[in-house]
């Protein structure tokens, strides 16, 4: 078989990530063009020959017909009308969380995959390809701590004195839809896709005072209840003075399980007339560095046919349900049920 031919949309912070795994970690494809409206970003991106094509315009870029798959990781604004262009262009399409920021958008892009069910339409939870969650759900599909009734999770970035973050702030959906999506995606996975009833959210504003404006915070809080008893605790922040710490425990009826405690660097613990330490992760890429090859993977081997898409639309619809519930709480300072 042919390799996978990837155009990658966005080329920004996360994007450039991504086409390098495409062009140097991922079997199978080739990366043979890329579109973003600064130039620059298209004279500089990794793993593209000086013959491959680059696009300003991304209509013209899902026109290509000799692209087979796109790799979106545009702002999140665009997701929802970039994702369904491309799907009617033919293309099997890998879009970045969340897949919108309303969930009308959200189900517009169901009806349309539904319309083109030969293609692959996948969004980035790229958590689900980290070995440590992975071997977590399947412990828990085995019993091994019960029956699971609460998640606590958390996304957590380390302080970033500038500031230079709230740039995103306005596109982003706020800290609930931006970095809880990931726990909330999680929450269902583990948790065994319970449905989410009602939601309680508070928040502050610890450094960053620029959010302010922006109804944001820096700092938030959130319990989710799913149907039957299992509830959600999620805790997501942008001012750890340590690191980047992303972790969850999930607390079963006969144990409990902790995944990515301590954001540890590497196996490494120095103790001497300090104490006993260790170093930590500085951002979300070192830590789900191998999640984000084995996802860009999973994508190109779902897209040749050679495994299912583990990652269903409605799962991230459900997330964009329920982010958008939390956010609205964290507005009105009341609990929200999720519709
Ligand atoms: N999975 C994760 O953990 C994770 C982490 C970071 C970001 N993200 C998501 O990735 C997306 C991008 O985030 P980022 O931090 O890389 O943002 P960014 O601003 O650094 O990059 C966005 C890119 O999109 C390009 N772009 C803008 N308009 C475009 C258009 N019309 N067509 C094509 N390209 C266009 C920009 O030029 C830029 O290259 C966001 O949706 C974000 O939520 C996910």
């Amino acid at each position: 078989m042919k390799p996978l031919r990837v155009g990658i949309a966005g080329l920004g912070r996360l994007g450039r990530r991504h086409a390098e795994n495409l062009a140097f970690s991922t079997r199978d494809c080739l990366l043979v063009a890329a579109c973003s409206p600064v130039q620059a970003e298209l004279d500089n991106a990794p793993g593209l020959h000086p013959g491959y094509r680059r696009y300003a315009d991304f209509d013209a870029f899902i026109r290509d017909d000799e692209i087979d798959a796109v790799v979106l990781v545009t702002p999140t604004p665009l997701h929802a009308e970039q994702t369904i262009a491309a799907l009617r262009a033919g293309k099997h399409v890998f879009v970045e969380k969340p897949l919108a920021l309303n969930v009308a958008d959200c189900e517009r892009v169901e009806a349309v995959a539904r319309e083109h069910p030969k293609q692959v339409a996948m969004v980035g939870f790229v958590r689900r390809f980290d070995p440590s969650y992975e071997t977590a759900r399947r412990s828990i599909a085995e019993g091994a701590i019960g029956r699971p009734f609460v998640v606590r999770s958390q996304t957590c970035d380390m302080n970033d004195a500038s500031g230079a973050f709230i740039r995103f702030a306005p596109t982003s959906g706020g800290i609930f839809m931006d970095c809880s999506v990931h726990d909330i995606d999680l929450a269902r996975w583990l948790l065994g896709q319970p449905r989410a009833e009602r939601v309680f959210a508070t928040g502050t504003i610890a450094i960053h005072e620029g959010l302010r404006p922006l109804g944001d915070v820096d700092n938030g809080f959130a319990l989710v209840e799913f149907e039957g008893g299992v509830r959600a605790v999620l805790y997501a922040s942008r001012t750890q003075a340590h690191g980047h710490d992303t972790h969850t425990e999930v607390i079963g009826t006969a144990g409990s399980l902790r995944i990515g405690q301590d954001a540890a660097r590497d196996r490494v613990v120095t103790c001497d007339a300090n104490g006993v330490r260790h170093q930590v992760v500085v951002d979300f890429f070192e830590r789900f560095r191998e999640a984000f090859s084995r996802e860009m993977q999973a994508f190109v081997a779902s897209c040749r046919g050679e495994q299912p898409v583990t990652l269903s639309l409605s799962d991230a619809t459900e997330a964009t349900r329920i982010g958008l519930a939390i956010t609205r709480s964290l507005k009105s300072g009341q609990p929200e049920a999720v519709w």
